[in-house]
């Protein structure tokens, strides 16, 4: 099955974020990534709140949110206000994480837990029946562009087995050094969506980037 392609913003030109959001717009991919940071929880600062509400005004595309905050759930209003699709929150953020999923849904988002590369796919095995989606972080989150942490693939399969024996019906998404090269071998994986920033954004050609991943 082809994977769902979600950009990371992150790579875009924030000079030209209206033109980079219409090539996505015209693009083959399903969603748009959106990457949080607080300086706190990561060692960088993305954007905020201001600047998100005009990105959500210029796309219909589904808004993939992906929170690298410390107590993420103070902030579920201003994301549900931005129309966010998907909030992913991190696993080790979230103290009550049980709680922050539910309080996602009641706000009508979609639920999504993220681990860190030093976190064990073992540990979603309470919650993997909640969520709408796993994101595994393939690189330490706080900067696009960095290398791909092999051992990712394995966590991709060790998921994909945990969600058949619970019957769950959990998406699993990657970010984080993600390339046709690795894009193929998680897919192959079980990963059922693709975050991709720097390969997308630093492409001769970013829509025919996009293209050529989604049909991985
Ligand atoms: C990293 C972010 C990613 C980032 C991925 O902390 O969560 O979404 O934009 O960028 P690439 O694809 O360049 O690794
Ligand atoms: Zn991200």
């Amino acid at each position: 099955m082809k994977p769902i392609i979600s950009p990371s913003i992150l790579s875009a030109d924030f000079g030209y974020l209206a033109r980079d959001i219409e090539m996505i717009n015209r693009s083959e991919a399903e969603w748009v990534h959106i990457d949080i940071m607080d300086g706190v929880f990561v060692p960088n600062i993305s954007f905020g709140f201001p600047v998100l509400k005009y990105v959500a005004k210029l796309t219909d595309k589904p808004l993939d949110v992906h929170l690298m905050i410390v107590n993420p759930e103070k902030f579920i209003p201003e994301v549900k206000a931005l129309g966010a699709h998907t909030m992913n929150v991190h696993y080790e953020a979230c103290t009550h994480l049980h709680r922050v999923i539910q309080q996602i849904k009641e706000a009508g988002m979609q639920p999504a837990v993220t681990i860190n590369p030093a976190t064990p796919v073992a540990l979603l095995q309470d919650i993997i029946q909640d969520v709408y989606m796993v994101l595994i972080m393939s690189v330490n989150p706080g900067f696009g562009g960095q290398k791909f942490i092999e051992h990712s693939v394995e966590k991709v399969r060790e998921l994909r087995a945990l969600i058949e024996r619970a019957g769950s019906k959990a998406l699993i998404e990657v970010d984080g050094g993600v390339n046709l090269e690795t894009g193929a071998r998680l897919v192959e994986a079980g990963a059922d969506v693709l975050v991709a920033g720097n390969a997308v954004f630093g492409a001769p050609d970013p829509e025919e980037m996009i293209r050529q991943l989604h049909k991985l």
